[in-house]
């Protein structure tokens, strides 16, 4: 087996890549409008009432139809699944992880097909898309080779004892509600799926209402690689809807969840009751908002931090967990970083996420278009809205990157996630200042600071309180296996995904002793 190591991301220079991944968007386009099943143990279910999915670079294009779960297929789905776990869950390892690497293999050759589809439904910049479809494939490589080690770590961990035979054995859990965000609608949605998958678990995957398509074709794939359909019940549906009845079913084992803190405390909270004939305590695993920050010292290089901020804050529309919504930057060199990231976000051209000339796509729906319009009006009361301020004729979700400078650290836009391209400048007279500033938000998930001062570095090393911390360099864009990710606080449980503990979130240890 060879070692893992990230998948590349594809070269768009060369004309052969950007011809393939035009002829895989002609390929998606020519399937607009197709309608996609409910899988329930085995079964495929249309329904009369449909999850409608658009474009939102073009509102009028329907990507898909998916056909819409009631609570009562939901509990059907976490019984199928049920029933499934005890035959999957005896499998063995090296099956699992066999189907896979299958799978990423499967995922690998159809790359530019599932770029094309990351475009059309959630808005992604090719780039943007690639990167998207690489990490995928690096969770399928990652977690598989993370369950073999897994194995091995539960013979070899103990401390031998003469004339005894004891071994660890991570069992699986049962059934697991997977429940992931948009944003990521491959990557985290096979993540999530695959660790439950590949440690032995049966799941029911309800997919977000944004971005089915993608999800009914991930599972697609998982199917046609050889994956039992009985062990991956697929029920899209409302969350508000079928939500609570996958959380609250008393076979429900495990629920994993990454999305918003509201929906993510609901949650958790729900989870935690025990219901009738219930035989266990859930375990949530939750990974939540963010209201990230960047911190420029007054000793940074100034023209990287500027870069820096604006790929953070500005990719896929700061629709990320991971963007950088807040800078907080020394009072010295603030006007600097403020005017540099105000050029370089000018030129941005925003447009269609599948126009390869596109550098920012469209938000993702219309009430998310409407939330974050509603936050630059709140911005002009709280700060000096200094760019963004062009409305854009176009027929998506399509808002200017905005930034909004000279804010107070404790206004609405510098501690309430907006999840869109709306970034707040806040300055600070010392680096001491500044951390406190970055840290006085109820979130802690991704964090960044500009400095050429290594006891600076050391410091934030020290105090900076978030999941993931990063120096001299944008705050997303962690990858696999190598920034395992997740975040304090209200961020969630810090499961860091793509990392070499989050297997064990999907298993409970087992001592076998054997006296001999
Ligand atoms: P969301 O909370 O609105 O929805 C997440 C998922 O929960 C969706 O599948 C949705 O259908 C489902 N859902 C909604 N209500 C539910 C209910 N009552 N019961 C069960 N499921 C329900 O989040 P979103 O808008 O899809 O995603 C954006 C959010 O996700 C942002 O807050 C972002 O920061 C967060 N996020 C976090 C991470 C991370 O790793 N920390 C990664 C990506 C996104
Ligand atoms: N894992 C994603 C990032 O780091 C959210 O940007």
């Amino acid at each position: 087996m060879m070692p893992y190591r990230p998948e590349p991301f594809t070269d768009f220079s060369s004309p052969a890549n950007s011809r393939e991944l035009a002829e895989a968007l002609i390929a998606a386009r020519a399937q607009l409008g197709l309608t996609y099943p409910i899988r329930i143990g085995g079964n495929a279910i249309d329904t009369e009432e449909g999850i409608v999915s658009l474009n939102p670079s073009n509102k009028s294009e329907t990507v898909g139809i998916v056909s819409k779960a009631n609570r009562d297929m939901a509990a059907a789905a976490v019984k199928s699944a049920a029933e499934a776990f005890k035959p999957w869950s005896r499998t063995t390892a090296e099956h699992r992880c066999e189907l896979v690497w299958k799978a990423a293999a499967s995922l690998r050759r159809r790359k530019h097909e599932f770029n094309a589809w990351l475009m059309l439904e959630a808005g992604k910049n090719r780039v943007e898309a690639d990167v998207e479809t690489a990490e995928a494939i690096d969770f399928l490589e990652y977690y598989a080779r993370q369950m073999l080690e897994l194995r091995e770590r539960g013979r070899k961990e103990l401390i031998p004892l003469p004339g005894e035979r004891n071994e660890l054995h991570y069992v699986p859990l049962g059934v697991g509600v997977i429940i992931p965000p948009w944003n990521f609608p491959l990557a985290i949605l096979a993540g999530m799926t695959v660790a439950a998958l590949v440690t032995g678990n049966t799941v029911v995957l309800k997919p977000s209402s944004q971005t089915p398509v993608i999800a009914a074709k991930f599972v697609s794939l998982l199917y046609d690689c050889g994956f039992p359909q009985e062990v991956v019940s697929f029920v899209p549906g409302s969350g508000s809807e079928i939500g609570d009845t996958l959380v609250a079913h008393p076979l429900t084992r495990f629920v994993s969840f990454t999305g918003s803190r509201e929906v993510g405390v609901h949650i958790q909270q729900l989870a935690s009751q025990v219901g009738e004939g219930q035989l266990w305590l859930k375990r949530f695993v939750g990974e939540l908002g963010g209201k990230d920050a960047i911190v420029v010292d007054k000793d940074a290089d100034l023209e990287a931090a500027a870069k820096g901020i604006v790929a953070s804050a500005f990719g896929f529309s700061g629709q990320k967990c991971s963007a950088c919504s807040r800078v907080i930057a020394h009072q010295d060199v603030y006007d600097e970083v403020l005017s540099r990231c105000i050029e370089l976000t000018d030129r941005l051209k925003v447009g269609d996420a599948s126009e390869f000339s596109s550098d920012m796509g469209p938000v993702i729906d219309a009430s998310s278009y409407q939330k974050i319009l509603n936050y630059i009006q709140i911005a002009h009361q709280e700060g000096r809205v200094v760019t963004g301020r062009k409305p854009i004729d176009l027929p998506g979700f399509f808002i200017e990157p905005t930034i909004v400078a000279d804010v107070a650290p404790g206004a609405r836009v510098m501690q309430e996630e907006i999840f869109g391209p709306v970034l707040a400048f806040t300055r600070c007279a010392t680096f001491e200042e500044g951390l406190e500033i970055a840290n006085n938000t109820e979130y802690g998930l991704t964090g960044s600071v500009y400095t050429r001062n290594r006891s600076l570095i050391e410091k934030a090393k020290a105090e900076f309180h978030v999941g993931n911390l990063y120096f001299n360099r944008k705050c997303t864009g962690a990858m696999v296996g190598v920034h395992p990710f997740g975040g304090f606080n209200m961020s969630g449980t810090d499961s860091k995904a793509g990392g070499p503990d989050y297997l064990l979130l999907f298993t409970q240890p087992k001592l076998c002793s054997e006296l001999l």
